[in-house]
C-alpha cells in the first residue's frame, strides 16, 4: 500500500536557543561552533512498530517490554530517539490509530510501569521517547464518542462532526456531501440513536473530533501534558493536517476515474491542510516549549509542495512543529538524480532555513526496498537510499527492518489480510501488512528471534534467514553495517553533522553528487550512481568551497569500487554509492 499515493491522488528551526539541557542527555560540543543546534538537527530517529518489534511474553506480538530487551541493539546502531507507534489503550481496529485511552498502555503492550521502566532504561543509553499521538479522531470505543453517540444532549456531541444528512427528491436521506474515506466509501456513517451522520476521515471506527471547539484542543493539550511530565520527549503528531474540515460542508472536486477502493476520486481541498490547524500547531508548540530539554513535536506531513511544508515549520516565524516530515523527497518512488537533487535542494533552501526531515519508510508504505529497487539492483540501490538519508544535511527517520532490507510481503489470500485498508480494498488494494511484518532479528528460530509462539500476528517473511540482524552484523558489506558506519560518520565529523550541503555536477542525469561543508572548512563528498552504467564524473569542489586535494574515500559500495584519487575522475559501477573527504 502506498499511503502517499492514496492521499495524492486525494489532495492536491532553525532552534531556538533557549532552554536548559536535560542533564541526561547532555551532548558535547566545541566552543568554536555557533550556538548549539538542538539535539534533534543531526538525529536518527527509529520508528518502532509496536506489534512488529519484540514480542516478550510469547503472545505472539510485539510489547513494550520486548523494546526495552532491544534497546542495547538501537544503541550500538546510534540512534537518538525511538518514535513508537501508538500503545495506548485500543480496539486496534487500525492496530493502535483506534485510541479509546489517551493516558494508558494497551494490555497487549504492557502496562504504565513497563513504559517508565523502558523510558529510564532508554535514557541511560541517551535514547529519547517520541510518542504516535493521534489527534484526528479517536476510537468509537473511546468513552467520548460513545457518550457522543449516545444522545445529543451529552455534554461530548459536539467533540465531534454531526451532521443531519440531506434529503433528496424522495425523500432518502443522505450524507451531506461526497467526502470520501482514506479507507474507503463515504466519510459520513449513521447512527441511529442521534439521528446523524458522524465524519470520519479514516476507518468508521475512527470518529473525527471536532477541532472548532475549543473543549477538544484543551483535553488534547492536557495528554500531551500527560506524557510530557511523564518523561517523554515529544511526539509525533499523526495525520496532523486533517485535524479540520470545511466548515460548510462543500463537496470535495471530483476527478474521473475511481482509487483503489472504488471511489471517486477526490481533490482533498476542503478536508486536509486547512489553514485553521495552523493556530492548533502554534498553541501546542508554545506549550511544549514551556517543558525543559528540547522537546519535539514531529508531523506527520502529507503535503504537495515545499510551500506548504514551510507553513507547518511556522515559516520565517518558525513557531509551529520542530520537524514537519518532509514527503517529497522520500516518496518519489523513483530512483531519478535530477528529481531527487531538485526536490533535496528544494527543501535545503525554501524553509526558512529549518532543519528538514527526511523519511523514506514507514508502516504505510511498501518498503522502500521495492519502491526503489529494480528487482536486480535492490541491494545496491538500497545502500544508495540510506546514504542519502544519512548523509544529507536533515534529521533522519529509519523504520524498523529498513537498515537490514526487509522486504513488503503483502499477503496472498484475503483472509490473511489485517489492515482494513485491505479488507476494505481487495483485491487492489491489499493494506499495509506488507510492511509491518515482524523485524527479523536472527534464525533462532521460525519466528527470526521475534517471538517465540509460531502464531505471530502476521507472519514472518520466509527471507529472514539471509536477512536477520545478526547475520548482517557478522558480515562487513551488509545493508546494516553500511548503516551503522553511516550513522557513525554524522556522530564523528562535523561536515555531516552539521555543514552546509552544496550540490556539485548538476547537470549530470545519472550521479547525484553533494558536498557536506563545515563552518571550518572540513568537508565530505558524496556520488552515488543512480544508473546500470558506470559513470565518471568530475566534481567541481573549489566551487563549493573545499579545498582541491587528493580524495581519502571513507565509504563504498560496491566494495569492488577502485577508489577515486581525485575529484576531476570518479569512476563509479552502476549502481555505486561512495563518501570521500578531501
Ligand atoms: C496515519 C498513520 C496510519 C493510520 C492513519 C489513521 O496515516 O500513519 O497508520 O492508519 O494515520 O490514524
Ligand atoms: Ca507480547
Amino acid at each position: 500500500m502506498d499511503l502517499r499515493k492514496l492521499l495524492h491522488a486525494t489532495c492536491v528551526a532553525v532552534g531556538l536557543f533557549a532552554g536548559l539541557v536535560f542533564a541526561p542527555y547532555a551532548q558535547s560540543r566545541s566552543s568554536t561552533q555557533g550556538p548549539p543546534p538542538k539535539w534533534w538537527h543531526n538525529a536518527v530517529i527509529y520508528e518502532i512498530y509496536p506489534r512488529s518489534f519484540q514480542d516478550s511474553n510469547g503472545d505472539g506480538i510485539g510489547d513494550l517490554n520486548g523494546i526495552t530487551q532491544r534497546l542495547n541493539y538501537l544503541q550500538a546502531l546510534g540512534v537518538d530517539a525511538i518514535w513508537i507507534g501508538p500503545m495506548f489503550p485500543s480496539p486496534q481496529v487500525d492496530f493502535g490509530y483506534d485510541i479509546s485511552d489517551y493516558e494508558n498502555v494497551d494490555p497487549q503492550y504492557g502496562t504504565l510501569v513497563d513504559f517508565d521502566h523502558l523510558l529510564a532504561e532508554a535514557r541511560r543509553r541517551n535514547i529519547r521517547i517520541i510518542l504516535d499521538m493521534v489527534l484526528n479522531h479517536t476510537s468509537d470505543q473511546h468513552p467520548w464518542f460513545k457518550g457522543a453517540a449516545a444522545s445529543r444532549s451529552d455534554p461530548r456531541h459536539d467533540w465531534y462532526v454531526w451532521n443531519d444528512g440531506v434529503k433528496d427528491a424522495s425523500g432518502t436521506l443522505h450524507p451531506p456531501n461526497n467526502w470520501i474515506s482514506l479507507f474507503g466509501g463515504s466519510a459520513w456513517e449513521w447512527v441511529p440513536a442521534v439521528s446523524q451522520y458522524y465524519y470520519h476521515e479514516f476507518y468508521r471506527a475512527q470518529p473525527d473530533l471536532n477541532w472548532r471547539n475549543p473543549a477538544v484542543e484543551r483535553a488534547m493539550l492536557d495528554t500531551l501534558r500527560f506524557w510530557l511530565d511523564r518523561g517523554v520527549t515529544g511526539f509525533r503528531l499523526d495525520a496532523i493536517t486533517t485535524l479540520f474540515e470545511d466548515a460548510r460542508l462543500r463537496n470535495e472536486p471530483e476527478q474521473s476515474g475511481v482509487n483503489a477502493q472504488g471511489d471517486p476520486i477526490v481533490t482533498r481541498i476542503y478536508t486536509d491542510n486547512l489553514p485553521e490547524v495552523h493556530g492548533v500547531i502554534r498553541r501546542m508548540r508554545k506549550m511544549v516549549e514551556r517543558y525543559p530539554a528540547d522537546r519535539v513535536l514531529i508531523g506527520e506531513t502529507y503535503l504537495p509542495n515545499t510551500a506548504e511544508l514551510d507553513k507547518w515549520y511556522g515559516g520565517a516565524r518558525h513557531d509551529e512543529l520542530h520537524l514537519p516530515m518532509d514527503m517529497l523527497v522520500g516518496f518519489t518512488n523513483k530512483l531519478d538524480a535530477p528529481t531527487l537533487r531538485s526536490r533535496l535542494l528544494e527543501v535545503q533552501t525554501q524553509v526558512h532555513g529549518s532543519q528538514p526531515l527526511l523519511v523514506f519508510d514507514n508502516h504505510d508504505n511498501s518498503r522502500s526496498w521495492d519502491r526503489y529497487g529494480d528487482g536486480v539492483h535492490n541491494a545496491e540501490i538500497a545502500k544508495i537510499i540510506a546514504t542519502l538519508l544519512l548523509t544529507s544535511r536533515a534529521t533522519a527517520l529509519l523504520y524498523q527492518g529498513e537498515e537490514i532490507g526487509q522486504v513488503t510481503t503483502v499477503p496472498t489470500r484475503v483472509e490473511d489480510v489485517r489492515d482494513p485498508i485491505g479488507v476494505t480494498g481487495w483485491p487492489n488494494e491489499k493494506g499495509r501488512d506488507g510492511e509491518r511484518t515482524p523485524m527479523q532479528w536472527d534464525t533462532s528460530n521460525a519466528q527470526a528471534g521475534f517471538s517465540s509462539n509460531s502464531k505471530t500476528w502476521l507472519p514472518v517473511p520466509a527471507g529472514f534467514e539471509a536477512v536477520n540482524v545478526k547475520s548482517e552484523l557478522a558480515d562487513p558489506d551488509s545493508l546494516l553495517n553500511w548503516h551503522r558506519k553511516l550513522i557513525g560518520m554524522r556522530r564523528a565529523r562535523r561536515a555531516v553533522a552539521t555543514g552546509r550541503m552544496v550540490m556539485l555536477d548538476v547537470q549530470n542525469a545519472n550521479v547525484l553528487s553533494y558536498a557536506r561543508v563545515a563552518k571550518d572548512g572540513q568537508a565530505i563528498l558524496v556520488a552515488l550512481n543512480m544508473s546500470a552504467a558506470p559513470q565518471t564524473i568530475s566534481l567541481d569542489v573549489k566551487s563549493a568551497g573545499v579545498r582541491q586535494s587528493t580524495l581519502s574515500t571513507l565509504m563504498m559500495s560496491p566494495a569492488s569500487m577502485e577508489k577515486p584519487v581525485t575529484a576531476n575522475a570518479i569512476t563509479l559501477p552502476p549502481y555505486a554509492a561512495w563518501v570521500g573527504s578531501q
